[in-house]
């Protein structure tokens, strides 16, 4: 089955062609940080703007570099959930515009079930169930994959994702936007224990997170020194930053997989990418016998190979949409379209 799969949900235009869910035979990705970054932060309408030139060509591009004709698509997977709404709906028309005009149908694919299926294209052998954490932009969630499309939610961020708190440090450090990346490149050089940063608990649900204080108490270690014109050691603020969200995330992931028996665990999401959260997961799993599964970096970020991978998996539990399809700001991921 060749599923053509766009996503949309915030800057980045991404279209790919997979067969049979997990093969890949292209994924194309416009990503359009470059155009907010002067802004420090996504401008929702530049999104859909940019979303509206490129889609139709990638579309092409994707097509040409997975040696497939229109008429080959046997359904088109869209991501309607959750995002930007101007910028989801951008791909969910043209998604139905494609649908209708190829007389295929039409499967909605909600975002972060496409951030778990991310680790099913990694790997061939994964099949639920097993624990995910989904760690992005938006998002901070820890998920029980009970089945392809079974999937319960047993911990999230009670306020900003872990992401956004990336970001929003960088920023403070003067490290543009989006900031994850260079945040992890500037925690290399740094001593993690230089500075004490917040993990708070949950006492009523252990395996939910918080991060705006942890995010807050690095503003104020900032602005202190600021006003006081002394100078900060900032790969050793963002180690010790790093190391925080790290241990705010490993430990409850470890309690959740130990409290639900699931022997894998998989990790998703932008932050995914972070060397300092890969190198804790890593030695936490190998430390209490559980397999881990992290995707490589670019099925880490949005893409759209995820997207058809999930979206064959609904496809196949009976998922489709109609043309009255409407795009989502906010959907859980345990919620039916
Ligand atoms: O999954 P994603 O590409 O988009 C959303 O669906 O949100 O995640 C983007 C997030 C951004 O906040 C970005 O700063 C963060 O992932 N990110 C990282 C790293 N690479 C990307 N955060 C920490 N370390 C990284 N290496």
């Amino acid at each position: 089955m060749i599923i053509l799969a766009i996503e949309t949900s915030c800057d980045e235009t991404a279209v790919a062609v997979m067969r049979n869910g997990r093969e890949q035979l292209s994924s194309e990705l416009f990503s359009q940080a470059d155009m907010h970054a002067m802004y420090g932060g996504v401008v929702p309408e530049i999104a859909s703007r940019n979303h509206v030139a490129v889609i139709g060509r990638l579309m092409e591009v994707a097509l040409k570099n997975a040696d497939v004709k229109k008429s080959d698509i046997d359904a088109i997977a869209v991501t309607c959930a959750p995002g930007l709404i101007g910028a989801l709906l951008v791909g969910v028309n043209f998604a139905k515009g494609l649908a209708l005009a190829l007389g295929k149908p039409l499967i909605p694919v909600h975002h972060i079930r496409g951030h778990i299926a991310a680790n099913y294209i990694a790997y061939p052998e994964l099949e639920p169930p097993f624990l995910c954490v989904i760690v992005s932009g938006g998002n901070s969630l820890i998920a029980d994959v009970k089945g392809y499309t079974d999937i319960a939610i047993v911990g999230r961020s009670r306020d900003d994702a872990a992401g956004e708190c990336f970001d929003k440090v960088a920023r403070i450090l003067g490290l543009g936007y989006p900031g994850g990346p260079a945040l992890d490149k500037l925690a290399q050089t740094g001593d993690d224990t230089a500075f004490s940063l917040p993990r708070p608990i949950i006492n009523e649900a252990p395996f939910d997170m918080s991060f705006s204080g942890l995010k807050t108490a690095v503003v104020n270690i900032v602005h202190n020194a600021e006003q006081k014109g002394e100078h900060i050691d900032t790969p050793s603020l963002a180690a010790s930053f790093s190391r925080t969200v790290s241990d705010i995330l490993v430990p409850r992931v470890i309690d959740a997989a130990k409290q639900l028996d699931r022997d894998k665990i998989a990790i998703a999401g932008g932050v995914a990418a972070n060397s300092r959260i890969r190198a804790d997961f890593l030695a936490a799993a190998e430390a209490e016998n559980r397999t881990l599964f992290i995707p490589p970096l670019k099925l880490c970020g949005d893409n759209a190979a995820m997207i058809g991978c999930q979206g064959y998996y609904e496809y196949k539990a009976g998922v489709t949409a109609t043309m009255s399809l409407d795009a989502r700001a906010t959907m859980d991921t345990d919620e039916e379209f």
